[in-house]
């Protein structure tokens, strides 16, 4: 009999026909109410499921008396309960390095469109307010030459670390719960505590994921420590900011600017005080939002998941405690 697999993200045709071609697959088209319920159903036959952003907690997950894996089309995690999957013996698999490249993309493209201002001064032509040539109320700050502190230096860190020091020329501070020395080596890269790092860098990066450890990393105390003139970009997750401090701090200028692609809650609420600001670009979680790479996230996972069901370790498991091998 083949496996049952819940799909709770649509996948490409090639990989639909992938996944069918060895498990019966029930596709949950949405996760507004109706879909949410029949996820539910669905999970009591449930050997495997695939998707993303989606809370799998134990009171939903205990529906799925049979359930044998879980391949979340993401890096992140912080969507699961890993003691409980772990106690269970249900293999999680994740989607690391395919989606590096491109996060880091949206880290830069966030660092320069605060730095210059690029979608203030774009809504500011959209909306016919360009009548003269721009004047120093106007005026951004550069990026190249300026120093660029990483918080977490992982794979996306070290993406980031890459174009800042190698496209723009940038001194790169880091500070991570490791010393990484080929990174020091490759990037030029410095060490520092976290509040040195906050005290002197231009540009703040967060890139680090989301654990009981991180949780509110960064409030009221962090934001004091940074300079007025520092820019704070967050593309790892929103709950390791105090955003409330957050707002505080750009209300107040002890930053100059913020670039946000994850928040407390999403989707942002549109009434939300970050939206309110000029210096603040908020986009909408999309670090690794591009066809190429969302297609390269779901293959990762199917095959993930495809393993995992054949009974073979997957390539991406985040919790080799459940491998019973
Ligand atoms: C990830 O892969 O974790 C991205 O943030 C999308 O959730």
């Amino acid at each position: 009999m083949n496996k049952q697999v819940v799909l709770y993200k649509k996948l490409s045709p090639a990989l639909m026909t992938r996944l069918q071609q060895h498990c019966d697959v029930t596709l949950i088209e949405s996760l507004d109410a109706d879909g949410l319920m029949k996820l539910r159903d669905a999970l009591s036959g449930a050997h495997g499921l695939l998707g993303a952003s989606l809370k799998l907690d134990a009171a939903l997950l205990d529906l799925a008396p049979q359930l044998e894996a879980i391949a979340s089309v993401s890096v992140g995690v912080d969507n699961y309960d890993i003691d409980y999957l772990t106690r269970r013996r249900i293999l999680l698999s994740n989607t690391p390095d395919v989606l590096t490249e491109t996060t880091a993309d949206t880290g830069f493209a966030l660092i320069l469109a605060t730095a210059r201002r690029v979608v203030e001064l774009a809504n500011m032509v959209r909306s016919g307010q360009w009548h003269r040539n721009i004047g120093p109320a106007h005026f951004g700050t550069d990026v190249h030459g300026k120093t660029l502190g990483i918080i977490g230096m992982g794979r996306i860190g070290e993406a980031l670390a890459q174009r800042g020091h190698f496209g723009f020329g940038m001194p790169v501070l880091y500070h991570s719960q490791s010393r990484k020395p080929a990174v020091e080596a490759r990037f030029d890269a410095q060490y520092r505590s976290l509040e040195a790092l906050l005290q002197e860098a231009d540009f703040i990066c967060l890139t680090l994921p989301l654990t009981a450890q991180t949780e509110g990393l960064i409030g009221a105390g962090q934001f004091a420590l940074m300079r007025p003139d520092s820019i704070f970009i967050n593309i790892s997750r929103g709950k390791v900011v105090d955003e409330a401090a957050l707002i505080d701090a750009l209300r107040h200028q002890r930053i100059r600017a913020a670039g946000l692609d994850v928040f407390e809650r999403e989707p942002l609420n549109h009434d939300s005080p970050l939206l309110q600001l000029n210096n603040v670009v908020a986009t909408p979680h999309m670090g690794s939002a591009t066809h190429e790479t969302r297609e390269a996230m779901a293959r990762c996972a199917v095959e993930n998941l495809l393993a995992a069901l054949a009974g073979e370790k997957p390539a991406n498991l985040v919790n080799p405690a459940a491998w019973q091998g």
